[in-house]
């Protein structure tokens, strides 16, 4: 496996014979990076995985503490990324990706960034389509490899390659769960014990929309009123469009986002009738 830290030893790198997947990342990876890792291994000749914690997404372009405290460990990662088989860890600073300070163009996401996360994180879709852009450019790969967890990131994004050309094929990856049924997220790291059995609620409560056991209206109820949670929303919508939706009868999802103490958690669920 071989870190490259600028671009032009990346572009210098890549050979351009081979199948190539990227996995692009913000580090602090986990069972959920891995299977990412694990299919675009399967699928690709060459395996390139980008660790960049992109400040562009953040609030205050990362002047802010969720910035700040993101959780950073590149000796654990590069160990997660090696036993994965990545070919390629491209680990750039932020002044090798932004070389003239913030970006003057920017991808724009419009309303499908607006909504459900965007509402609470402006500009933080921006920031994601802004920073995927360049490294697609970069790596110019065959397949490039997301988590389910970010369900409105996946729709952004293909909306991205789709409205821009870009030629890469997306690739979703199912949500890995702890044994608690938690959906592993780097974020985790920050919940005390206390907190990540408050957490345990959202998964529930998707479970139990899922089943139809409740309806939306009692799903939010349980959420707003869950021991050490603030809801911030949880919505039924289409998964492409990120549209509401009342017809179940096609393909919807339950997106939901809670904060437990100070850390934002997100999770989703399909929940399309079977009938
Ligand atoms: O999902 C993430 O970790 C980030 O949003 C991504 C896709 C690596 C862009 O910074």
């Amino acid at each position: 496996m071989r870190l490259i830290t600028t671009k032009k030893e990346l572009f210098d790198a890549i050979p351009r014979d081979l199948s190539i997947g990227l996995v692009p990342t913000m580090g602090a990876l986990h069972s959920g990076h891995a299977s990412l890792m694990k299919l675009a291994r399967q699928e690709n000749e060459l395996l390139v995985a980008s660790i960049f914690v992109n400040p562009l997404q953040f609030e205050a372009l990362g002047d802010c503490d969720d910035y700040r405290n993101y959780p950073r460990d590149l000796d654990a990662d590069l160990k997660l990324l090696e036993e994965c088989g990545v070919d390629i860890v491209f680990a750039p600073s932020v002044s090798e990706m932004y070389p003239t300070g913030i970006p003057l163009v920017w991808v724009r996401t419009g309303v499908m960034g607006e909504k459900l996360e965007g509402a609470s994180r402006p500009g933080h879709f921006d920031g994601v389509a802004t920073v995927v852009s360049k490294l697609f450019n970069l790596v110019r790969p065959d397949r490039a490899y997301f988590g389910q967890k970010d369900a409105q990131q996946v729709a952004v994004i293909r909306r991205l390659v789709a409205d821009l050309d870009i030629p890469v094929e997306i690739r979703a990856v199912p949500i890995i769960r702890g044994t608690d049924g938690l959906a592993e997220s780097s974020r985790n790291q920050r919940l005390s014990p206390e907190e990540r059995k408050n957490a345990l609620v959202l998964s529930h409560v998707l479970n139990k929309l899922k089943a139809r056991t409740i309806d939306i209206a009692d799903a939010r109820a349980e959420l707003a009123q869950a021991a050490g949670v603030k809801l911030d929303h949880l919505e039924v919508v289409d998964p492409t469009t990120l549209e509401p939706l009342n017809d179940l009868s096609q393909p919807a999802l339950a997106v939901a986002a809670i904060y437990v103490g100070p850390v934002r958690l997100i999770d989703n669920i399909e929940i399309t009738n079977q009938q």
